[in-house]
């Protein structure tokens, strides 16, 4: 991967939460167009690590650096505003919107510009056809960006998620256990979805699975924390998932001595 644009370097970041030391100066970096999967037990600190990539809290120290340069999110929008989306595991669309005003959510357009915005017309026509020329893009497949989210399986909702994000977010996707709460074919599809969008949108993604079949099947590198240390990177050819497992439960040494 050396050969790589390095986008995000996550350097000796650690997070204390009062006596609970919930990173410990842990080091890695993300390529651009590479799918890295970030596995871990239980309390192992992965949560904690994507909320400080999203600017939720900030770490008790560490850098991190995105595209050469040093940057702080002290808040939500800041991640936001250097292309770094997360698609939470409680996927906060709204039930009663449609695709488009959920895509839109919090960014909607306005006719007429500040005249619109004051009078408070939402440019619906606008916002359903560029939600439905986004997802046609990436591959997402709705039924239509009229309907609402309340009317759709899990894989679909999942996917509007995705898609949300990608809309808005091109550098840095992080992925809260994208398949977690979906059936077979659902989660298929999804996995179909997120290749498609490293393959063909060279989008780079952070995911977070406790599933070692979507791990194996879709990261190019796998990231183990244990708790709070980052105890192995592994090269997706050079492991399985039972070694992937060694390495969460501790049964496999680290391969990352402690800094
Ligand atoms: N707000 C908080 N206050 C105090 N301790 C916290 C807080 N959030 C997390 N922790 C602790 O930090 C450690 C790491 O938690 P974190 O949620 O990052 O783990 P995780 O890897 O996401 O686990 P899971 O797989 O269960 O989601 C745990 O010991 C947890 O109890
Ligand atoms: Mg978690």
């Amino acid at each position: 991967m050396n050969n790589l644009e390095k986008l995000l370097t996550i350097d000796h970041i650690s997070k204390a939460y009062g006596a609970v030391q919930a990173l410990k100066s842990v080091s890695f970096d993300l390529f651009r167009g590479e799918i890295v999967a970030l596995v871990g037990d239980n309390g192992a600190g992965k949560s904690t690590l994507v909320k400080i990539l999203s600017g939720l809290i900030q770490p008790t120290s560490g850098n991190l650096i995105f595209k050469g340069r040093p940057v702080h999110f002290r808040t939500p929008a800041d991640a936001l505003a250097y292309g770094i989306e997360t698609v939470y595991q409680h996927l906060a669309l709204v039930e009663q919107l449609d695709v488009a005003d959920n895509v839109y959510l919090g960014r909607e357009t306005y006719r007429w510009g500040a005249v619109g915005r004051w009078l408070g017309v939402l440019d619906r026509r606008h916002m359903r056809e560029q939600t439905a020329t986004a997802l046609s893009q990436l591959h997402i497949k709705i039924p239509a960006p009229t309907l609402p989210v309340s009317s759709m399986s899990g894989g679909q909702r999942q996917a509007v998620a995705i898609g949300r994000a990608v809309t808005w977010g091109r550098e840095l996707l992080i992925l809260d256990e994208p398949t977690a709460a979906l059936g077979v074919e659902e989660t298929e599809q999804v996995l179909q979805m997120i290749e498609k969008l490293r393959d063909q949108q060279g989008i780079s993604m952070l995911i977070i699975s406790h599933n070692m079949q979507d791990v194996y099947r879709i990261a190019d590198r796998i990231v183990v924390l244990r708790q709070g240390r980052h105890v192995a990177t592994i090269n997706k050819p050079d492991t399985s998932p039972q070694e992937i497992v060694a390495y969460i439960t501790g049964a496999k040494e680290a391969q990352v001595a402690p800094v």
